[in-house]
């Protein structure tokens, strides 16, 4: 559907949350009308809404319904299975387009820098989450879980999310959209104790207190919280008790002191919330035996805010299986300046900057690659509004740059560069089979992991 010819054309890279927000806040625009065509290198769009939010939290998924609207949006155009920076330059797409805005999410893991982090078994929970969400990325990855034991690094709503996969029954986890591969590696494995290794104390996770809570009420598994490190030190208390302290770290510490106080039910499996213990090394000869860790106390950091610091005490956890979830980071993007330290592209408020802060006209950011990997769905929405605040303000001024190549031209770009391109006609093909496929088996979805399988039914339906 075209918006007229008058439209300016914007090119969106990355249909997540981000790339949906911001598409939909153009489409929508009352003083100036745009085209958008929104670029996934997958050929499924939603991002991490599919492959990265939990199988067990469908009710977080049904966001999608939202982007569903704005892809009805007259002007909209989903371009599947295109990477840019691979199969389409960005040169190329700022020859083409009015603007340009790029929502390509941070999708590898942050490392720990420490020895031992490459040993079979040393795991990014990155990686573990793409292969339990069927990331076509993710589709011939395989991990070893016959181990009693378990450490997820991270005190993260991700950690949280890896140790409960861990966990969950097969009763609890069929009924999902979880990858058909990982089913049964995941209620059929060796792990007995899953250990969740914050560096800080239950005052400072940054988890949030329903996911906190919802370890308490596992079918069969058990939370067990050493009462000694529930306790808060001085500074975290008067930190609490200040007006710096918000709700959710007030809850979270009543929480975790209600885990300390309970007594275990003897149930089949344990997540164990352990606090103040960095990891230092991850030992094993060929494959991971353990991970040593330091104990930590808590000191004021130059912003104020309560920072590790090493006692000298340390300790080893026996485990075969380390998940590191520590955050991810954002991929750099060919031809595009990029901070490598914040995993960032760089930018000024969504406007793409070179590396001494001048704006490059027509470029801009939004989502995670913008501000960097942390914030649920909905912040997004905030964080795309802006970015097109900027693109407005931008157009208003006659500051986007005319293209030089037609709408026609990119199209016989792509036709030639990318004859396996999916349409959203095509994707509805796609979303339409996997829907039918999990009502047969009683689930939302049964997902296609292949990439050649999804195109496939792109085109078959
Ligand atoms: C494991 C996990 C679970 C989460 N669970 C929740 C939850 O339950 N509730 C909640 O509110 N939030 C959750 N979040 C946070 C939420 O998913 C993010 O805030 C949000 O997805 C970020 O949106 P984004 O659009 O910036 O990035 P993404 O969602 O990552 O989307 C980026 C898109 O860009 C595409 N892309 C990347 N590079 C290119 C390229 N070169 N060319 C073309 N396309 C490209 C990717 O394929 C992807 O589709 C979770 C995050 C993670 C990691
Ligand atoms: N259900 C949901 O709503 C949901 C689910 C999943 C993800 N999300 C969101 O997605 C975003 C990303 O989540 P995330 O869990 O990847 O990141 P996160 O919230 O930034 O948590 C990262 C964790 O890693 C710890 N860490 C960092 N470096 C470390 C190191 N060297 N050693 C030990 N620990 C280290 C951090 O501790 P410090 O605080 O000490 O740095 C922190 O506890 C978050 O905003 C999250 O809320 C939401």
């Amino acid at each position: 559907v075209t918006a007229g010819a008058d439209a300016q054309r914007v090119a969106v890279v990355g249909a997540g949350p981000a790339g949906f927000y911001a598409t939909d806040r153009l489409l929508k625009s009352v003083d100036h009308r745009f085209e958008v065509d929104l670029f996934d290198r997958l050929p499924t769009p939603w991002g991490l809404v599919r492959a990265g939010v939990a199988p067990d939290h469908p009710n977080i998924k049904v966001v999608s319904r939202v982007f569903e609207k704005t892809a009805a949006l007259p002007g909209f155009r989903y371009r599947g299975n295109v990477e840019v920076g691979r199969d389409i330059q960005h040169a190329e797409l700022a020859a083409h387009y009015h603007a340009v805005t790029y929502t390509t999410g941070a999708s590898v893991d942050r490392r720990l820098g420490i020895p031992g982090e490459d040993l079979p078994g040393s795991e990014a929970a990155t990686d573990f989450v793409a292969w339990y969400n069927g990331h076509p990325d993710a589709a011939a990855a395989q991990f070893d879980l016959r181990t009693r034991r378990a450490v997820v690094i991270g005190n993260g709503n991700v950690a949280l999310d890896v140790a409960r996969m861990l966990v969950l029954t097969r009763d609890e986890l069929a009924g999902t959209d979880v990858a058909d591969h990982a089913l049964d590696a995941l209620t059929g494995h060796d792990i007995e104790e899953v250990v969740v290794l914050g560096r800080r104390g239950p005052a400072q996770a940054a988890y949030t207190t329903p996911e906190l809570r919802e370890l308490g009420v596992l079918t069969d598994a058990d939370v067990v919280v050493d009462p000694a490190e529930a306790e808060l030190d001085p500074a975290s208390l008067s930190w609490l008790e200040s007006d710096a302290a918000d709700g959710t770290a007030r809850r979270n510490v009543e929480v975790v002191q209600d885990y300390a106080g309970r007594s275990p039910k003897g149930l089949r499996r344990r997540v164990v919330l352990r606090y103040l213990a960095s990891p230092l090394e991850i030992v094993g000869g060929e494959r991971v035996q353990g991970l040593r860790v330091g104990r930590n106390r808590l000191v004021a950091g130059p912003d104020g805010g309560l920072r590790a610091e090493p006692t000298g005490e340390e300790e080893l956890i026996e485990a075969g299986l380390v998940l590191r979830s520590v955050g991810y980071l954002g991929r750099p993007l060919p031809g595009l300046p990029f901070d490598e330290r914040a995993g960032t592209l760089c930018n000024t408020d969504g406007r793409v900057t070179d590396e001494d802060g001048a704006v490059l006209p027509g470029v801009y950011t939004a989502g995670w690659v913008k501000r960097g990997p942390s914030g649920v769905i909905g912040t997004n929405k905030k964080c795309a509004n802006a970015t097109v605040t900027a693109v407005l303000d931008d157009a208003e001024a006659g500051a986007l740059p005319t293209p030089a190549g037609s709408r026609a031209a990119f199209d016989e770009l792509l036709a030639g560069r990318c004859p396996d391109a999916i349409d959203y006609a095509g994707w509805e093909l796609i979303d339409r089979w996997e829907l039918a496929a999990g009502e047969d088996q009683g689930r939302p979805r049964v997902k296609i992991v292949e990439r050649a399988e999804l195109l496939q039914r792109a085109t078959m339906g």
